[in-house]
């Protein structure tokens, strides 16, 4: 018998906001071969497949509202990695419209990327969208060591397979996101509480680094290995569990494992506030923790420092953006681009149209310095931005709306990978 190829029975709830849920029904959408022989064309094809491919319940606690991975069948279809690597699901190819963010990114030779985030996996909408415009998939739910290891010494892949399933059908490059970062909401207590010595805790990432990395090696092709090293006073954190057992050189030993497990993947240091030396700044304490990569053999080709990009539409883009990614002297991608619109005064027109200048600006600028060949946004669809969703109902952030329609940032963007195209 055919197995049903859209599932009609997808849960309309929207998953963000409820702590609790019902074990929802997931239901794996196998990919069949057959489905090319019925001469669906692979545009088709990946349309089905987006809308109605297995979905899941997911915000920042993913575990308290998605299906108990043990108990829902279609995790154990995903158990082993092999799963995301079998022909019918590793599909890499993929046809675009030709006007797409990616078609156009691609024509650039450069790649446009955006987080696989849980809180829109639910809705084929996004689904669409991303599984057509965007070529990098970054995977953050899911792969937060609060998600992967909740009590220690018990791993649950389950939310990372899936999103790299979707990404891998989707024909996209896989961006692992992150390793580590000290930020405590991410953390499981055993980790936070656990009174490691600086050994202890030495072990303790290279496992987690070695398991993660081993696990998907083949299938992401990328990993932010350190997000937002240091605690230091300029931080909005004042946490960072690793930093507090081992000092700076948890950053050294994180790549250093990372580096062992793949000598091929990209390994990223990423950070915010990275773009300029005006105002609150990490730049000096990149290029500080850069020096010290380089020094332990760390920084090659397949190193690059992450931009993450959260700019304001409120202020004035810094003049020093260009610069600043020269003066590293590495290869930069821009990790998490957004444009925090609160503040910003007008009707909806006018602040669309100075967002999409803002952004125009900035991709300018970074383009400029020459480091850069990667693009990524953090989020789409305004409401279920990192931003929104952490108190600021106005950023109005992404480039696209609340609905998941295009703004003109969408526009700018395309216009700005069609000018930079030789
Ligand atoms: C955001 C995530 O997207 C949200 O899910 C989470 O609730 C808060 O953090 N800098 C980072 C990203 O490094 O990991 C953050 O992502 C946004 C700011």
């Amino acid at each position: 018998m055919s197995e049903p190829i859209l599932d009609t029975t997808l849960p309309t709830d929207s998953p963000e906001v409820s702590q609790s849920h019902d074990e929802k029904k997931l239901s794996a959408l196998p990919i069949k071969h057959g489905m090319r022989k019925r001469g669906f064309s692979r545009r088709h094809f990946f349309r089905l497949a987006a809308a109605g491919a297995a979905t899941l319940a997911a915000n920042t606690a993913l575990h308290s509202l998605v299906e108990n991975p043990r108990t829902a069948h279609a995790a154990s279809s995903l158990s082993s990695p092999d799963k995301l690597s079998s022909p019918s699901t590793n599909i890499t190819e993929k046809t675009r419209d030709q006007n797409s963010l990616a078609e156009l990114a691609e024509r650039a030779g450069k790649t446009v990327g955006v987080d696989l985030t849980g809180w829109w996996f639910n809705d084929p909408k996004w689904r669409e969208i991303v599984g057509s415009e965007f070529n990098v998939g970054a995977i953050e739910h899911g792969l937060h060591w609060s998600d992967i290891e909740p009590e220690q010494g018990k791993l649950d892949f389950s939310i990372a397979d899936r999103m790299a399933k979707f990404g891998k059908e989707s024909g996209m490059k896989l961006r692992g996101y992150h390793l580590l970062w000290g930020n405590q909401k991410f953390l499981p207590d055993w980790l936070k509480n656990g009174n490691f010595s600086a050994p202890e805790m030495e072990e303790v990432i290279r496992n987690h680094i070695s398991q993660i990395m081993t696990r998907y090696r083949g299938s992401i092709d990328e990993w932010v290995v350190v997000n937002e090293p240091y605690k230091t006073p300029l931080r909005i954190r004042s946490d960072d569990v690793f930093f507090d057992k081992l000092g700076k050189d948890y950053v050294r030993i994180a790549f250093d494992e990372a580096r062992k497990v793949d000598p091929n993947a990209r390994l990223i240091l990423n950070d915010t506030q990275n773009h300029s030396t005006t105002g609150l700044s990490f730049v000096h304490l990149d290029k500080e923790i850069i020096a010290m990569l380089s020094a332990a053999g760390l920084v090659n080709d397949k190193f690059a420092l992450g931009i993450q990009g959260h700019i304001k539409g409120s202020s004035p883009l810094p003049q020093d953006v260009t610069e600043t990614l020269k003066g590293y002297g590495v290869k930069t991608i821009l990790s998490e681009c957004d444009v925090d619109m609160t503040d910003v005064a007008g009707s909806p027109q006018q602040r669309n149209s100075i967002q999409s200048e803002r952004l125009a600006q900035f991709l300018e600028a970074v383009e400029a310095s020459g480091t850069c060949s990667d693009y990524t946004f953090w989020g789409i669809g305004d409401k279920n931005s990192w931003l929104e969703k952490g108190g600021k109902p106005d950023a109005d952030p992404t480039i696209y709306d609340d609905n998941l329609n295009p703004k003109p940032a969408l526009a700018a963007t395309k216009a700005f990978f069609l000018n930079i195209t030789s």
